[in-house]
């Protein structure tokens, strides 16, 4: 059944000239079929130098508008129309501008992980792997990191000559994991390395062996000349590190590392999308996007 809609998938997606790109988040189902995987920021960038003209963007809202404010001429569908990122949409540009206000002439550093409506008021974005090089590469002292709390501390522990300035955004499934959780795992584990994103609470990243991105986990595991990983992001990760390296073992920091939104997508969703009778289109007002787009360009230009 799987390999029947998954075959129906591939050989549509040619005909109508679809781009599939999928969030290591995604099932393993959903990552057999697309035509790239990876974090939110690499997909974006791909996504510019394709040649089909739909992609398809299974992940959350925030990462299809990135797609598409990185290219617009492209028509940009979001797998599962319900599928946000409670972290992104956790502030409102108002209550961003407020917080300015409170602090004039710091330099607003945005998580990837924001709505369009957030980065056009944000002078530079970040993503978890480039946080620390952008942040020391800007030349403001001063740095308004939003929305993620843990992230920020991160980073701002790595660069002790800036004065980091927080707000108190997060994401519910990363922060919600304590301390007492990683120690147990470690004991459990004795042998293991702990790989954590740095979303993660501040105490649970100190005790990681490796703090980063999706991307930056797998590749660390996969590099990494030790058998035993405890995965402190989404279990999506354990999943898939499992089935590329089954001669390593992987266990999950917690059970509860579920991301309810990035579960809606299902293998039928995408092959709904590339029928063109699914998902949702992203349309974003130009104006918009040349301001949101601005503070992604500033990062490419910082070396993210
Ligand atoms: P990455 O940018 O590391 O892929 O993370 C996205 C995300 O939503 C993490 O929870
Ligand atoms: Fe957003 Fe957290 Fe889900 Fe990532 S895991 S998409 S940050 S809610």
């Amino acid at each position: 059944m799987v390999k029947d809609i998954q075959d129906k998938i591939i050989r549509l997606k040619q005909s109508n000239d679809v781009c599939i790109l999928a969030h290591s988040y995604m099932s393993e189902e959903i990552c057999e079929v697309a035509d790239f995987t990876g974090d939110s920021y690499a997909l974006a960038v791909k996504a510019m130098s394709v040649s089909q003209k739909t992609v398809v963007m299974c992940g959350v809202r925030f990462m299809a508008e990135t797609v598409k404010m990185l290219s617009p001429d492209k028509k940009v569908i979001l797998s599962h129309p319900d599928a946000g990122c409670p972290m992104a949409e956790q502030f409102d540009r108002k209550y961003i501008e407020q917080i300015k206000d409170k602090y004039k002439g710091y330099a607003v550093v945005a998580y990837v992980n924001t709505t369009a409506d957030i980065k056009a008021v944000s002078d530079v974005c970040v993503t978890s792997s480039s946080a620390v090089k952008i942040c020391r590469a800007i030349p403001e002292k001063n740095i308004l990191f939003i929305p993620d709390i843990n992230l920020g501390r991160y980073v701002a522990e790595q660069i002790p000559e800036k004065h980091f300035e927080f707000i108190a955004g997060g994401c519910p499934v990363h922060s919600n994991i304590g301390v007492e959780e990683a120690l147990k795992a470690k004991a459990a584990h004795p042998s293991a390395l702990l790989l954590v994103h740095p979303e993660c609470n501040h105490e649970v990243t100190a005790t990681a062996d490796y703090a980063g991105s999706t991307s930056g986990i797998m590749e660390f595991a996969a590099k990494s000349e030790n058998s035993e990983f405890i995965i402190g992001t989404e279990n999506a990760i354990v999943q898939h590190l499992q089935f590329k390296f089954p001669d390593k073992k992987f266990y999950p920091l917690s059970k509860n590392l579920i991301c309810a939104d990035m579960k809606l997508t299902t293998l039928q969703d995408v092959l709904n999308c590339v029928q063109g009778a699914g998902g949702q289109e992203i349309i974003m007002d130009e104006e918009l996007r040349l301001s949101a787009v601005k503070c992604i360009l500033k990062m490419i230009e910082y070396g993210g």
